[in-house]
């Protein structure tokens, strides 16, 4: 049995509006699903390297979910995956412990889509903010996926969208992924 691992990013997932609706739905929509909430296991950022590398080598399917901040991944992402894609488990001689694993970047994103584009505001494609993600995935032979992206995720009371807007969303972009990781689980 292939076994589904999401690594969820949100530095504070209970305070969240999308990610936890998307973690949530992905823990009771994918069997054999593991979840690791970084935000719980390390609130000092303090990461068990072995403990995460054991859960990505028993993987096929690796899910980096999290909310995009400052056209990036938050800072316990960023530190996870500093500490834990070490020499010779993600790159170098022996470094093939990630090899032909499937590897899914799924996000919510705050700014609506027609403003990653060159002539609007954020002037880039979401595409082009995660090429070191990509990057990444083919320095350890993992196989890219097309990542899941959904925007207009932000909520502002009476500023940014509505409350009911973003958690539909949500649930949009669970479907989304589900139905991407299913089809790999083929
Ligand atoms: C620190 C921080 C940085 C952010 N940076 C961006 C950004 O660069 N681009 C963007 O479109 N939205 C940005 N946002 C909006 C978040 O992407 C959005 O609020 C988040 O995806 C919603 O997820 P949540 O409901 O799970 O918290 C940022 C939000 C925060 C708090």
């Amino acid at each position: 049995m292939s076994k589904v691992l999401v690594i969820s990013g949100h530095p504070n997932l209970e305070e969240s509006y999308t990610n936890k609706i998307i973690i949530n739905n992905i823990a009771k929509n994918i069997a054999d699903v593991e979840i690791r909430r970084l935000d719980i296991l390390y609130p000092n950022y303090k990461i068990d390297v072995a403990a995460e590398q054991n859960a990505l080598i028993k993987a096929d399917i690796i899910v980096l979910q999290f909310p995009f901040y400052w056209y990036s991944m938050p800072a316990l992402l960023k530190k996870w995956m500093d500490d834990v894609f070490t020499f010779n488990f993600a790159y170098g001689p022996q470094g093939d412990k990630l090899m032909g694993k499937d590897f899914i970047v799924s996000i919510t994103v705050g700014g609506p889509e027609e403003s990653y584009t060159p002539l609007s505001y954020n002037h880039f494609r979401i595409n082009e903010f995660l090429k070191p993600l990509e990057q990444t995935a083919y320095l350890a032979g993992m196989n890219y996926q097309t990542p899941i992206v959904s925007h207009r995720m932000i909520y502002i009371p009476n500023v940014y969208n509505t409350q009911e807007d973003v958690e539909a969303r949500a649930n949009e972009h669970a479907i989304a992924l589900t139905q991407k990781v299913k089809e790999l689980l083929k």
